[in-house]
């Protein structure tokens, strides 16, 4: 039997973790693992908010009767219903069948999808309150974030927002799941590179569920991943910095990004890295799309202000790893940053053209014209290479603002 988790009076902790799994949502790589949260508030009604995997029910299962033996649960709030949280669900309606489920009309229209469940909803609005004994729900609709049904739940006594995935990061709760026992800079890496992966497309969307929560006195955060967050220091550092992502700001540093298939692009990549440092370019990070994974390139590129892509041409295109970058960072609508391409080619310029459309459509400031290469270096692709790199390392120390659409030709 387990020993139940408090996190305050009558808060207890019932999630997992997951280091089974190598890739969320079959896609992004977990090489910290991910813990799915859960939480039982013990009123004279018992609420569980959010379930977890379908992988991990019986361990989940274990944990709420740990927190409750014979007791039922009242409620079940499901503040988001990606089947990460809501996967129990279904086991979960057959260990007790007169479990009322909380959510909003777009959850209902999911549940009756995922699971076949139609009756015994509490179908809530925006701000509506329900009484447990002590506490107080009170619900928050922030579609978006991450899917259209999201929603938070706050209990006004306690000041607890239970966020769903918002300021959740990947890693485990290795012991502890507080982060005062837990060493909460060790998330910092991986909560941006969850919200670049998986929020990332949602900036407007968080955007509006911070303002909706401005005001709202928060004392603690129970994400659906990651520690929680009880330290007022903690609380602030993870708000502003969903706040800073969320409107696509970044730090000083570049990311240079890449494709190559003999070494030829990558050179120029060379020389345009030694450039930027040589002019004063710090927190340089060099990705090679065939090597890192594209769920750190865009982790990077969510952190720095410069962001410089090469690619030579394949297929008459971008070089696939390029191509799908180029995607990514357009799906999620990635703005204000400095901006530079280069590209190789040996008869036909497919990845000029296509990056050139790219460097268009975003809101990206082009700090140098681009720098083409067909098939070897030459000095005066050197030239210019070394002009790009020396125009983003000025770009980055001047303190500029990043102007959208704007090219500046050196
Ligand atoms: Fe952790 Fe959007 O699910």
């Amino acid at each position: 039997m387990y020993k139940p988790f408090e996190i305050k009076e009558n808060l207890f902790y019932v999630g997992v973790n997951d280091r089974t799994k190598h890739l969320f949502e079959n896609l992004w790589p977990l090489p910290k693992g991910v813990s799915y949260n859960s939480y039982i508030i013990n009123d004279e009604k018992v609420a569980l908010i959010d379930t977890v995997d379908i992988c991990y029910a019986d361990v989940f299962f274990n944990k709420t009767g740990s927190v409750l033996g014979d007791k039922k649960i009242d409620y079940l709030v499901v503040n988001h219903m990606e089947p990460d949280h809501s996967g129990a669900i279904g086991l979960l309606k057959t260990r007790y069948p007169d479990i009322k489920i909380v959510g909003n009309s777009r959850t209902a229209d999911m549940l009756k999808g995922y699971y076949g469940i139609t009756d015994n909803l509490l179908i809530i609005e925006d701000k509506e309150e329900l009484k447990l004994g002590k506490n107080t729900l009170q619900f928050y609709l922030t579609p978006m974030v991450h899917w259209p049904e999201t929603m938070m739940t706050y209990v006004k006594e306690s000041k607890t927002l239970f966020s769903a995935d918002a300021f959740g990061t990947f890693g485990t709760l290795d012991g502890g799941v507080t982060d005062t026992q837990l060493e909460p800079d060790r998330y910092r890496d991986e909560m941006i590179r969850y919200y670049s992966n998986i929020v990332g497309k949602f900036g407007s969307p968080v955007q509006a569920a911070l303002k909706k929560l401005n005001g709202v006195g928060i004392e603690t955060i129970c994400s659906t991943h990651g520690p929680i967050w009880t330290q007022p220091d903690s609380i602030s550092k993870v708000v502003s910095l969903y706040d800073k992502l969320s409107r696509y700001e970044s730090e000083n540093g570049m990311v240079i990004a890449y494709g190559s298939m003999y070494g030829n692009t990558e050179q120029l990549a060379e020389i345009i890295a030694a450039s930027a440092a040589e002019n004063g370019a710090r927190n340089i990070v060099m990705h090679n799309v065939s090597k890192s994974h594209e769920s750190e390139v865009l982790r990077d590129i969510f952190k720095y202000r410069g962001l410089i892509i090469g690619s030579p041409t394949y297929n008459n295109k971008p070089y696939p790893g390029v191509e799908s970058l180029l995607s990514a960072l357009q799906n999620r609508n990635v703005k204000n940053r400095f901006f530079g391409y280069f590209s190789g080619h040996t008869w036909a310029d497919g990845a000029k053209r296509e990056l050139k459309a790219f460097a268009e459509a975003m809101e990206f400031e082009m700090v140098c014209e681009s720098v083409e290469m067909k098939q070897s270096l030459n000095d005066n692709v050197t030239e210019n290479a070394y002009a790009l790199g020396k125009a983003m390392a000025e770009k980055l120390n001047s303190g500029d603002a990043v102007v959208p659409h704007k090219t500046i030709c050196h």
